[in-house]
Formats: structure tokens, C-alpha cells, sequence
């Protein structure tokens, strides 16, 4: 995910970029950029791939005396990884870096190149910079330009941009994407997060959605819609670590409250209108595919599964599901008309990269779902989309899960589109239920305050199954493999209608269940089997937007408009739940014992 650094004083400006940005390269990044304006002098360099390209670039400037200079990781999103696309980005003469997206950039752009702009990148960002210049050369003061600019953008924002036309100042905007201002003495620094600036600043302003204003003579100016507003620092913490946590108690717990954010960028690019697009595709690769094959192993194998449900039910292609470990070893019947899709977070994992390695040997063409460029998954496959989660930290997988589980929902729609099996009305139900997954991902204080309230009551007790149906019951294999992972208590995922089969005689009140009761996929069903655990007894914590009687504990979810954002709802509170029993029984949440984030043995 991008980063921010930004610096207004007398230091060497150089220094303070790059190390700021090394602070933030573990969010990933593919090309990285610096902008310094000394002696009413702009200075620009970019490079692709790692910050030691650009240190390679920069190694003979060194800007000492006062200036302004900003800096930025890139994470491609719109537009592909190159110099061109790399942040900051010129106008004639001034440069911005920004994270976030710019929704109405087309709009935007659009007007710009009809009043003679050219534009040189394929990013929304560069609309800013135009933008800014365009306003500027109408006779408006640089600031004003600045405040005309930021009214018109819409989507989500952290911004700085630097001019010649002001050169002793930054001026910033936030909207929806993080953005800090650090205070030491007369210097003033920026960030996308406090990291960068730990050691440098003192005192620290968090900026608030739809903040903006400039830096100049050793302080800020602030604004708002209501006008220039007075602001209070803060002492700066002096531990990196705690920092990188940005006030979470855990990496998971940040990622589980990141899933709103990172799901749009999931989506970014890729949701067109009422179609689906993947740049990574094209509809010649699919052609004369005729089944699905996917192998992954743990979180990934469970969204694997949950998908295997939207891919026969949208786009009616076959699709079988298996384990990598097990894959590799059972002398598999592989057919040149099956897509062999590999799902994993680190694109590293030994079991399903060796999986890959045998279907491609027999023929098959190959597509990775992965978090991470450049992993030996990745290069080994024929076609790659990337879910962009940005850097997992936590063990227990949460934000990567979610992720993986959007693109295959998005391949199925995709898949659905070229194999016409999906009608009008029913895509324009998907789509519409996608632009609304964010939403029901966004976890409040009241719902985990009640989740952390309620989770005292299971800390013991014989064991957990976590049930549901249809793809609410990969949702239940996932659920309680987190909790396993974290608590070290017994969990088992089950379909739900397959609880009479056998599990239901450990049935008594010390064996809780967590019921996924979803309004919209098979609710009388589930009632039933849950109604039958209830009459012998057993503990039963249900979650579903609808009132459940027989219901020891109950979470009532509030998205039930369609199965998939019932799904993402649901999948937030298991995952609070595992993480605040983990917290309650005193473990380490973020690396449980015996466990790896990345398995690249056997
Ligand atoms: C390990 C991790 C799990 C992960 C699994 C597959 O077991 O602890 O969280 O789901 O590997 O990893 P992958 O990187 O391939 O998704």
C-alpha cells in the first residue's frame, strides 16, 4: 500500500525522505519517488522497485539549507508500476504524491484535457497537480487554488503538493486516508503513518477527514468546511513498534479494522460499470475452459471453498476444491480443459506452489490469487491477480482472507459474463452488493465492545463448533480455525444439516455452538439444526440479523440484503470473537505458538 512522507526546514531533505519511506516499505510497494524544492529549485527522481533504486538515483544530490520535499511509496493501482506512474507528479511547476483514490478523476480529467492539459501518467493522481495549476493560473492565490482543488475531489484522500509558485510551503489535504503532521522545534514533518517521523518529531497532529490546510514558517495552518480551526498536538510515542500498530493492541486486530479500507482497493479498477474487469486477464485465456480446479492450503483453502459455491451457481462451471497437501500426493487426474487456480496470501506456501508445478507439467493453464508480487507463486503462474490486502502481519490471516474471497466472487462474476450465464438483474445485484461490501465490513465500538463482553462466558467448556450452510459453511471452517489458532480451544467447523450425522451426541451445555444464520441462504434450514443442538442443550451463540429465541448469546447482524455481504458481516465478528477470547486467556494473538505465517516446507 502507498506511504507519504513529507518535510518542510532546514535539514538535508534527501535523508529524512528516504528513511521515512524505508519505515513504510513494509506496507509494499513497487516504485518510489522524491520531490525537493530548495532555492526556489525542483529537484525530481523516481524509481521502480525498491527504495535502494531510488538511494542509487539520489546518491550524488544532497539538499542542505531551508526547502520543502515530499516523498512516496506506490503501490500500483491505476496504471502499471513505472517511472511515468511513480508519485510525485509534475505540473509545470509544482509535484504531488498521494494515497487513496480519486473517484471522479475521469470527470476531472476530462475537463482538464479539454482545456489543453496533457497528462503523462495513467494515474488519478496527476488530476491534482493539474488541477491545482489550472485554478492557479486563474489568477488565484496558491492556497486558494489549493481549496478550489480539494472541493472538487471526491473519494478518499491523503495528499501534499509542492510549487514553485510558493516554494517555502506544503500544503496538505486528508480525506479517508491516514495522514499525520510531526512537530520538532521549526521543522515540520508529514506522514501516512507515525513511523516514519518516531525520532525525528516531538509533538504529532493526527489530521481528521476533511482536513487541509499548509505548512510554512515552523507551523500549520488548518481548515475545514466551517473554516481555519485551532488544533491540538500530541506527544509523539518513541516506540516504533507500538506505532506500527497505529493504537491497535495487535497487528490482527489493525488488519480485522482495515478490511473496510483494503476492500476498495480490492475492487479498484476492477468494477466497471455493470461489468467486471480484470487487466490481468483476458477473455482468450479462459477460452475452451470447461472446469475449475483450485488448490490452497489453510485460510486460503476456505475461501477456495466458498467460492467453489459462486462459481457453479453464477457462471455454471464445475469447480473441485482441494487441499495442496493432499492434491500433490494422490495422483490427480488433470485435464488441459480445467483452470488450475492456486489461492495463497504469501505466494510462498511449499505445498501449493509444488501443487501448481505438477498441473502446469500436465498442461494445465494456471492462476494465482496471492497477496504478493513477485512470490514464487506468482512467477510460476501463467496469469496472476493480486488482492491487494497489503502486508499481513498478524499470523491468524483476516484481511487476506477477505480479500481472496472478493476476487474469486469477482472472477465468478467474470467468468459468469463471458460464459452468459448470469442474467441483467442478477449482475446488477453483485455489483451493487460488491460497492457495498466496505460497509459491512466496518466494525463499531458497540459491536465489539459487546463481542469483548459476551466472549467471558467461552474460555473453557468442551469444545466449539462453528456451523453453517452453503458458503456460510467455509465461513464456519474459517471461523474456527481462527479461534484455534489464537485460543488453543478445541473448534471445528461443520455443515450445519450434517451436525445430526454424528457431532450432535457431544451435544451438552459445555459444547458451544457459534450459529451463522443468515436471512438470505437457506434461514428455515439452519433454524432447524440449530433448534435441534438447542434441544439437547448445547450452548448456542447465534449471529443473524434476525431475533433467535432459543439463543444463549446473540449478535444481530445488520447487512441482509444479499448472501455475500451477510458473509463479510459475519466474518468480522468470528473474527473479534477468536481474537477476544485469545486476549481474555492472555496469549500471543499476533504469533501463536507453533505456528507460521509462512509455511514453505512440506
Ligand atoms: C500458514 C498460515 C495460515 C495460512 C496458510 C496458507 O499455515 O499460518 O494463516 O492460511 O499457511 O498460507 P498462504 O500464504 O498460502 O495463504
Amino acid at each position: 500500500m502507498c506511504g507519504i512522507v513529507g518535510y518542510v526546514g532546514l535539514k538535508e531533505k534527501k535523508e529524512i525522505l528516504l528513511d521515512g519511506l524505508k519505515e513504510l516499505e513494509y506496507r509494499g510497494y513497487d516504485s518510489a519517488g522524491i520531490a525537493v524544492i530548495e532555492n526556489k529549485k525542483l529537484s525530481n527522481f523516481k524509481a521502480v522497485g525498491k527504495l535502494e533504486n531510488l538511494a542509487l538515483k539520489t546518491k550524488n544530490y544532497l539538499s542542505s539549507g531551508f526547502g520543502v520535499a515530499i516523498g512516496h511509496t506506490r503501490w500500483a493501482t491505476h496504471g502499471k508500476p513505472t517511472e511515468l506512474n511513480a508519485h510525485p507528479h509534475l505540473g509545470e511547476k509544482s509535484f504531488v504524491v498521494h494515497n487513496g483514490i480519486i473517484e471522479n478523476y475521469q470527470e476531472l480529467k476530462r475537463k482538464l484535457q479539454g482545456s489543453g492539459v496533457t497528462f503523462v501518467s495513467q494515474t488519478d493522481t496527476e488530476t491534482i497537480v493539474h488541477l491545482f495549476e489550472y485554478y492557479q493560473k486563474q489568477n488565484m492565490q496558491p492556497f486558494e487554488a489549493f481549496e478550489k482543488t480539494v472541493d472538487e475531489l471526491e473519494g478518499a484522500y491523503a495528499t501534499l503538493l509542492i510549487s514553485e509558485v510558493e516554494p517555502d510551503t506544503i500544503f496538505f489535504a486528508k480525506n479517508g486516508s491516514p495522514m499525520l503532521v510531526g512537530f520538532d522545534d521549526k521543522d515540520i514533518y508529514f506522514a501516512s503513518s507515525d513511523t516514519p517521523i518516531i525520532g525525528k518529531a516531538k509533538e504529532v497532529y493526527y489530521l481528521n477527514d476533511g482536513e487541509y490546510g499548509y505548512a510554512k514558517d515552523g507551523n500549520i495552518k488548518l481548515y475545514d468546511k466551517n473554516g481555519e480551526k485551532t488544533f491540538t498536538k500530541q506527544p509523539l510515542s518513541k516506540d516504533k513498534f507500538t506505532a506500527q500498530k497505529d493504537g491497535y493492541r495487535f497487528f490482527m486486530e489493525k488488519e480485522i479494522y482495515e478490511q473496510s479500507r483494503v476492500m476498495s482497493e480490492t475492487m479498484m479498477g476492477r468494477i466497471n460499470g455493470n461489468s467486471i474487469h480484470f487487466e490481468e486477464l483476458d477473455q482468450e485465456f479462459l477460452n475452451g475452459i470447461d472446469s475449475i480446479k483450485i488448490c490452497a492450503c489453510g485460510t486460503s483453502y476456505h475461501s477456495a471453498l466458498a467460492s467453489s459455491y459462486l462459481f457453479e451457481r453464477l457462471a455454471r462451471i464445475p469447480c473441485v476444491v482441494e487441499i495442496a497437501s493432499e492434491f500433490r500426493y494422490k495422483e490427480p487426474l488433470l485435464d488441459k480443459n480445467t483452470l488450475f487456480i492456486t489461492i495463497s496470501q504469501s505466494g510462498e506456501t511449499a505445498d501449493t506452489l509444488e501443487a501448481l508445478k505438477m498441473a502446469k507439467r500436465a498442461g494445465l493453464k494456471s492462476l494465482s490469487i496471492c497477496n504478493v508480487d513477485n512470490s514464487s507463486i506468482v512467477r510460476e503462474s501463467d496469469k496472476t491477480i493480486l488482492t491487494r490486502a497489503g502486508i499481513e502481519k498478524g499470523v491468524a490471516s483476516t484481511k487476506a482472507f477477505a480479500t481472496q474471497t472478493m476476487v474469486l466472487w469477482m472472477l465468478s462474476i467474470y467468468m459468469a459474463i463471458h460464459r452468459k450465464t448470469i442474467s441483467q438483474d442478477v449482475l446488477t445485484g453483485e455489483i451493487n452488493a460488491m460497492i457495498h461490501t466496505p460497509k459491512a465490513l466496518l466494525v463499531n465500538d458497540e459491536l465489539h465492545t459487546k463481542i469483548h463482553r459476551l466472549s467471558k462466558r467461552y474460555l473453557h467448556g468442551h469444545g466449539f463448533f462453528f456451523i453453517g450452510r452453503d458458503i456460510f459453511y467455509p465461513l464456519a471452517l474459517e471461523g474456527a480455525l481462527k479461534l484455534k489458532e489464537i485460543s488453543y480451544l478445541h473448534a471445528e467447523g461443520y455443515p450445519a444439516g450434517e451436525m445430526k450425522h454424528g457431532p450432535i451426541a457431544l451435544a451438552d451445555s459445555h459444547l458451544f455452538t457459534v450459529a451463522l444464520m443468515p436471512r438470505t441462504m437457506h434461514y428455515e434450514k439452519i433454524k432447524s439444526n440449530v433448534e435441534e443442538l438447542s434441544a439437547r442443550d448445547a450452548t448456542i451463540l447465534a449471529i443473524s440479523p434476525m431475533p433467535f429465541d432459543l439463543a444463549d448469546d446473540f449478535i444481530q447482524t445488520r447487512y441482509d440484503s444479499h448472501p455475500m455481504l451477510e458473509f463479510f458481516e459475519m466474518m468480522v465478528i468470528t473474527q473479534i470473537l477468536a481474537l477476544e477470547i485469545s486476549i481474555r486467556l492472555g496469549n500471543d494473538v499476533d504469533m501463536p505458538r507453533n505456528l507460521a505465517k509462512s509455511v514453505t516446507v512440506e
